[in-house]
């Protein structure tokens, strides 16, 4: 069984939730406290034993590069001025993680953004992030528990949590195979943004995959679905006729980052986290209560 040492982040949205900030800026750039989204994600990857990431942008999405590689301009300043802290904190990531990038100049779906990974995946299954979905896992990062899960499974596993029948059209929604239950089950299928009548389950698809190559060969060839879009759920789908495919419950609170409110939920939990943040975001709290 060949382990999962590569993750794929697909970036080259618009963003047009955020205009107009997205407008010169790309979402993943929008800033958690004082870091950009994509960062955590790219964390995330770190710390569950990824040793290659491929970020998927598009030509108008050179910061998101600048941000993952060396500032030598900025770096020798702060050594120069003795600003230690600093200099670790924008030498660290890039010295840590391989991060490569590759674009996608249309936007013709999720699934149009996985196939520009085949070569990237060179034949090996890999680890799929969306950066709308950040994760603080309870005992471990998402991605590792769904590592977890495919080494003891060798097939591909969706990383998923509950929503309400209302949110199913939001989301690509699994249907277990019957009598199972558990926080790891094989599927029987999934379904993508269906409407709460065809909803086979709320166990909802959050933004967490690990992917046999094999995928590839069905995006290959995948129509168009939902919204006119080449979707990777229809993919899987179609994966299944051939591999057993799970879902994984992902122990952890996940944060919407696409939808305001969650950004702004983000912003308040990860401050209340920060040492140097926390009594003043609680007061901030506090004097708003009022
Ligand atoms: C995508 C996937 C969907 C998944 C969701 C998770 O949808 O197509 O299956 O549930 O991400 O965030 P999108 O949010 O890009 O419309």
């Amino acid at each position: 069984m060949k382990p999962i040492k590569k993750a794929v982040i697909p970036a080259a949205g618009f963003g047009t939730r955020f205009l107009p900030f997205t407008k010169a800026v790309p979402k993943e750039m929008l800033p958690i406290v004082d870091t950009p989204t994509i960062e955590y994600i790219v964390r995330e990857a770190l710390e569950s034993g990824i040793e290659e990431v491929l970020i998927i942008i598009n030509s108008e999405k050179e910061c998101i590069r600048t941000h993952f590689g060396h500032n030598r301009l900025l770096e020798s300043f702060l050594a120069s001025k003795n600003k230690t802290a600093e200099l670790e904190m924008v030498k660290e990531l890039p010295s840590k993680i391989k991060v490569e990038f590759t674009y996608q100049e249309e936007q013709l779906g999720l699934g149009h953004a996985v196939l520009c990974a085949e070569s990237f995946a060179n034949g090996e299954p890999f680890a799929l992030l969306l950066g709308d979905d950040v994760y603080v896992g309870n005992t471990m990062p998402a991605t590792k528990q769904l590592i977890q899960a495919y080494n003891q499974t060798n097939a591909s596993v969706l990383g998923t949590m509950e929503v309400s029948m209302e949110d199913v059209s939001k989301y690509g929604i699994c249907k277990p195979i019957q009598n199972e239950t558990g926080s790891l089950l094989q599927l029987e299928s999934v379904i993508e943004k269906p409407t709460p009548a065809e909803a086979p389950s709320r166990l909802a698809i959050g933004g967490r995959y690990i992917l046999t190559p094999r995928i590839f060969e069905y995006l290959k060839t995948q129509k168009r679905g939902v919204g006119g879009e080449i979707q990777l759920t229809d993919s899987i789908l179609s994966l299944m006729s051939e591999e057993k495919v799970y879902s994984l419950a992902i122990d952890g609170k996940r944060y919407d980052i696409g939808s305001k409110k969650g950004f702004l939920e983000a912003t308040i939990d990860f401050s209340l986290q920060r040492e140097d943040l926390s009594s003043a975001m609680q007061e901030l709290i506090n004097t708003h209560k009022k």
